[in-house]
C-alpha cells in the first residue's frame, strides 16, 4: 500500500443534519443498498415520486441495446412543464430567478413570470421561425434571464437547444452550428462586463459568413449598442415578443425525446456534441438538487457558472427550476468592482447555498482574503466546488472564512456526460475530508477499476473512475456519430467482459474507500475548471504558416489549477529574432479559432519534439519537462534523445 495522508475529518454540522434530506450514512448505506438490491425498484420509484408524467412510463431501463440505454420508456412529459407549470399551483408568487446584473441591476422573476416569459418566447420561435420538435436551436448568450427563457421555450416546443459559450469564437461557434445542423440562433447585441459593454451579435455574423444552415437569427437587445442586421434574417425579440400570447401549450415529448446537445472537448481535435434527453436527465438534475444542495422552500441558491457549461444547465437552470427552486442568475465578473462582490451578495441575497469553481476560490482567497469578514454571511449553508480537486489552502479558507466552519463543503465530481453529481458528499451526512469527492451518489455505480483487469483498484492504486450500470442522466450519444460515442466512453475498461463508461478520469481509494479524483487520463486539460482537448489546441496552432510541429501539454498553474503549454517547432528559424511577435501571431489564431480561453499561458519555440521512430510524440516527457520535473524514463528508442536535454535546458533557463 502506498503511504497515505492522514487527513483530518470534518463532520456534518449535527443542527443542520437534523433537517437534512439525507440525514446520516446509515441513511445513505440504506439507500444505495436498496439500489444495489433492486436497481429498477429504486429509479423507477424516484422517477415516478419526483415527475409529473402526463403518461406514465411502462419500462424503467431497456439495456438490451446497451450503450445506447433508454429510461423510462412509454412515459410522456415535458421538461418546462417539469420545471414551471407543476410549481405554479404551489409557488406562482415565488422568486424562480433573481437575477443581479453586472453594473448592479436587480430583476426577480417569480414562476408566474417565467411561465409568460418562456410561453411567449416558445410561441415566437414557433409562430415567427417556424422552430419545430427536433429542430436545433444555437444559444449564444450572456448571463440574464432570457439565457433560461430561451431554453425552456426549446424545451416547451421539443426543439434541442444547443448553447455554445459566450467566450468562444466565431470559428469554434461556426463548427458547431454546424455540426448540429442548426437552423436559428438565439443570441444578445451584448451584455455588460466591469460596467462596460461587450458584443456578441458580430461573433454570430462572423460564424454565418458563407454557407450556413441558420436560417433566423433572434437578437435580445440587452445592452442597445448598434449592431449590424442581415434584413430577413436577424429579428429583434424586444419587437416581436410583443404581441405574442402568453399561453403555448408544452409539446408532449418522449422520455428518449432529445433535451440539449453541449458540445465539450475530448481527444481529437473536434469537440463532441454530447446529447441529453428528457425524462432522465430532468429526473437526477432535481434529485441532485435535493440531496446535494439541500435547497429548502425558503432557500436562495446560486452557482456562479455560465449557462453555456454544464455546470450553468443543471444547477442554475434546470435542477433548481424543477424542484421548485429560487435560482441567482449573475451577470458579472466575481471580482468586480472588488473580490468582495459575491460576499455582498450572499449578504443582500441572504444566498443559502454557494455552488463555484476551485478556480474561483483560489482567486477571491488571492485577491481578498479579508473580504468575507466585511459581510453577514451567516445566511450560508451548504458551499459546492466543481472543476477540479480543491487544494488544501483554498479549501480551508473556504471552509473557515467563507463558511465560518459552519457549513459542509461539497465537491461535487461530475462532467458533460454524466448530466449531474455522480461522487459527491451529501452535506448533513458525509464525514468530509478536504480535496476528496467521497462517495458515489445512491444509485449511482461509481468504482474505480484497474483498467487492464476490470477488478475494483486496491487502497492506493490508481485506477480508472468508472460507472457500472448505466444511470438516467447518463450521455445518450454523440450528436451524429454513434460510433464515437461507444468508443470514447464505453472501448476502454471491461469489468466481467463487459464494457462499462469510463470518464477519462484517475482515481484512487483511501482506506476508508473514500474517492480522491486524480485527473485525466487523456490528452484532455482542465483550464480553470473547462475542459479543453490538447489537440483543438494544437489544430488552431498548426494554422499559422511558419509552424512545422506543435504540441500542447497541460501545466500545473497557481491559479488556473491547468494552464496550456505549447510547443512549437518553426518551419524557419528566423522567427526567433522576433519571437515576441510569432507568440503574439499564434496566440492571435488561437483567440480566433477556439477564443480567449485557450490562449497559451507559456510557449516554447523547440528545435524538435520528442518523438518515438514511428513518430509519436511522448507527450508524457514534455509534460515533465513543462513541470520541471527531472526525466526518468527511458529516452534511448526516441527518434533523437538528444532533443529532451535541449527543450529541457531551454525550459530552465
Ligand atoms: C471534468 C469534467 C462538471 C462540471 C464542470 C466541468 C473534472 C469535475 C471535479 C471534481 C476533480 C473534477 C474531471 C471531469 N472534474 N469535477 N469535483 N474533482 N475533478 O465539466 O467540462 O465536462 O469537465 O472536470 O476531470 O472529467 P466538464
Amino acid at each position: 500500500m502506498s503511504k497515505e495522508q492522514v487527513k483530518q475529518i470534518f463532520q456534518p454540522n449535527p443542527e443542520f443534519a437534523k433537517n437534512a434530506s439525507i440525514k446520516s450514512m446509515d441513511e445513505y448505506n440504506t439507500l444505495q443498498n436498496k439500489a444495489i438490491e433492486n436497481y429498477e425498484g429504486f429509479w423507477g420509484d424516484y422517477a415516478k415520486e419526483k415527475l409529473d408524467w402526463i403518461e406514465p412510463f411502462t419500462n424503467t431501463v431497456d439495456e438490451s441495446n446497451f450503450p445506447f440505454v433508454k429510461w423510462f420508456e412509454g412515459g410522456k412529459l415535458n421538461v418546462s412543464h417539469q420545471c414551471i407549470d407543476r410549481h405554479l399551483d404551489t409557488r406562482k408568487n415565488k422568486a424562480a430567478i433573481i437575477f443581479e446584473g453586472d453594473r448592479g441591476d436587480k430583476q426577480v422573476i417569480t414562476y408566474l413570470d417565467l411561465y409568460y416569459n418562456v410561453n411567449k418566447f416558445a410561441n415566437l420561435l414557433k409562430e415567427d421561425f417556424g422552430v419545430k420538435k427536433g429542430d436545433r436551436v444555437v444559444i449564444y448568450m450572456p448571463m440574464i434571464p432570457e439565457a433560461a427563457y430561451a431554453m425552456l421555450a426549446c424545451a416547451r416546443i421539443g426543439a434541442i437547444h444547443s448553447i455554445v459559450f459566450g467566450g468562444f469564437s466565431a470559428e469554434a461557434l461556426k463548427d458547431r452550428i454546424e455540426d448540429a445542423e442548426a437552423k436559428v440562433v438565439i443570441t444578445a447585441d451584448g451584455a455588460y462586463r466591469k460596467t462596460k459593454p461587450y458584443m456578441l451579435k458580430p461573433v454570430v455574423d462572423n460564424a454565418l459568413k458563407g454557407k450556413t444552415p441558420v436560417e433566423k437569427v433572434l437578437v435580445i437587445e440587452r445592452n442597445n449598442e448598434e449592431v449590424a442586421w442581415v434584413e430577413g434574417r436577424d429579428y429583434s425579440y424586444n419587437e416581436l415578443i410583443k404581441n405574442k400570447s402568453g399561453k403555448c401549450e408544452a409539446e408532449l415529448m418522449d422520455s428518449e425525446d432529445p433535451l440539449f446537445l453541449l458540445y465539450t472537448s475530448g481527444s481529437t481535435g473536434k469537440p463532441k456534441g454530447v446529447q441529453h434527453n428528457s425524462a432522465g436527465y430532468i429526473l437526477w438534475a432535481q434529485m441532485t438538487m435535493e440531496w446535494v444542495f439541500d435547497v429548502k422552500e425558503n432557500d436562495t441558491y446560486w452557482c456562479t457558472a455560465d449557462v453555456g457549461w454544464i455546470t450553468g444547465h443543471t444547477y442554475i437552470v434546470y435542477g433548481p427550476l424543477a424542484m421548485g427552486a429560487t435560482t441567482v442568475m449573475f451577470e458579472g465578473v466575481i471580482t468586480f468592482p472588488d473580490a468582495g462582490r459575491p460576499w455582498q451578495m450572499v449578504q443582500e441575497h441572504r444566498i443559502n447555498q454557494f455552488y463555484t469553481a476551485p478556480t474561483a476560490i483560489r482567486v477571491l482567497h488571492k485577491m481578498g482574503e479579508e473580504e468575507p469578514k466585511k459581510y453577514d454571511l451567516s445566511s450560508l449553508k451548504v458551499l459546492g466546488t466543481v472543476g477540479e480537486p480543491i487544494d488544501p489552502p483554498a479549501w480551508k479558507w473556504y471552509y473557515e472564512e467563507v463558511g465560518s466552519s459552519k457549513c459542509s463543503i461539497v465537491d461535487t465530481y461530475w462532467q458533460t456526460e454524466t448530466g449531474g453529481h455522480v461522487v459527491s458528499p451529501l452535506p448533513g451526512a458525509t464525514p468530509i475530508k478536504p480535496g476528496c469527492a467521497t462517495f458515489p451518489l445512491p444509485g449511482i455505480m461509481a468504482e474505480i477499476l484497474d483498467p487492464e483487469t476490470g477488478i475494483k483498484s486496491e487502497v492506493g492504486e490508481k485506477g480508472y473512475m468508472c460507472i457500472t450500470k448505466p444511470w438516467p442522466a447518463m450521455i445518450r450519444g454523440v450528436w451524429g456519430d454513434e460510433e464515437r460515442f461507444v468508443k470514447s466512453y464505453f472501448g476502454d475498461v471491461k469489468k466481467d467482459g463487459k464494457a462499462v463508461y469510463f470518464t477519462g478520469d484517475g482515481a484512487v481509494y483511501d482506506k476508508d474507500g473514500y474517492i480522491t479524483i486524480t485527473g485525466r487520463t487523456d490528452d484532455v486539460i482542465n483550464v480553470s475548471g473547462h475542459r479543453m482537448g490538447t489537440a483543438e489546441v494544437e489544430a488552431a496552432i498548426k494554422k499559422h504558416p511558419n509552424v512545422a510541429e506543435v504540441a500542447v501539454v497541460g501545466k500545473p498553474h497557481p491559479l488556473k489549477g491547468e494552464g496550456i503549454f505549447a510547443y512549437v517547432v518553426l518551419k524557419s528559424d528566423d522567427g526567433v529574432a522576433d519571437e515576441v511577435e510569432e507568440v503574439k501571431a499564434i496566440n492571435k489564431i488561437i483567440k480566433k479559432e477556439i477564443g480567449n480561453i485557450a490562449l497559451c499561458d507559456d510557449m516554447l519555440f523547440a528545435p524538435g519534439l520528442p518523438k518515438t521512430r514511428s513518430g509519436k510524440i511522448m507527450r508524457r516527457i514534455l509534460r515533465s519537462i513543462a513541470k520541471g520535473e527531472e526525466i526518468t524514463q527511458d529516452i534511448s528508442t526516441l527518434e533523437d534523445p538528444s532533443i529532451v536535454a535541449k527543450i529541457a535546458d531551454m525550459v530552465k533557463s
